[in-house]
């Protein structure tokens, strides 16, 4: 009679729970990706509309910058997809840089700058 291959059995539960440590891993890591990906820009569109339109618009658009609509913003090139330490849009509303945003106006709190690098950090998207 063979020998029981205890060595093998053993093996085949450590490739096992290996295998269900890397799975959990990997849905922790999809979660969170899909989590970033999903601020589109109706989430800040309302701060943005109520804050900084008012001057930043069509008729008036000091320093170029637009931010009456997502396309506008875009153009006016104050995101950096991915990157809000290098987005004037964060800089000039958390007082990096001066004149602070919105002018003349109580700066926002500190969960609506949150917002507004949240979507930027997943993308800037629409
Ligand atoms: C009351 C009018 C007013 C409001 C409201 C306002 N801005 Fe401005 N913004 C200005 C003016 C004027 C300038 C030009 C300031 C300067 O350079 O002296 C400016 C400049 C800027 C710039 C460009 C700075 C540069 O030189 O690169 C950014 C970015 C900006 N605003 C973002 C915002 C954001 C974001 C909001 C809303 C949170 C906002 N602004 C609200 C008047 C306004």
């Amino acid at each position: 009679m063979k020998s029981f291959p205890l060595d093998r059995i053993l093996a085949a539960a450590v490739l096992v729970s290996a295998a269900a440590a890397f799975t959990a891993a990997q849905t922790t890591t999809q979660t969170r990706a899909m989590h970033l990906s999903h601020v589109p820009y109706s989430t800040v569109a309302p701060l943005i509309k109520a804050q900084c339109a008012g001057c930043h618009n069509d008729k008036r658009h000091p320093e170029n910058v637009d931010l009456s609509s997502y396309a506008a913003l875009i153009k006016s090139n104050v995101a950096v997809a991915g990157h809000p330490e290098k987005s004037r849009l964060i800089a000039y509303v958390d007082g990096t840089k001066k004149p602070r945003m919105p002018m003349g106006k109580m700066p926002l709190t500190a969960a609506q700058i949150t917002l507004l690098k949240k979507w930027i950090s997943a993308g800037a998207k629409p």
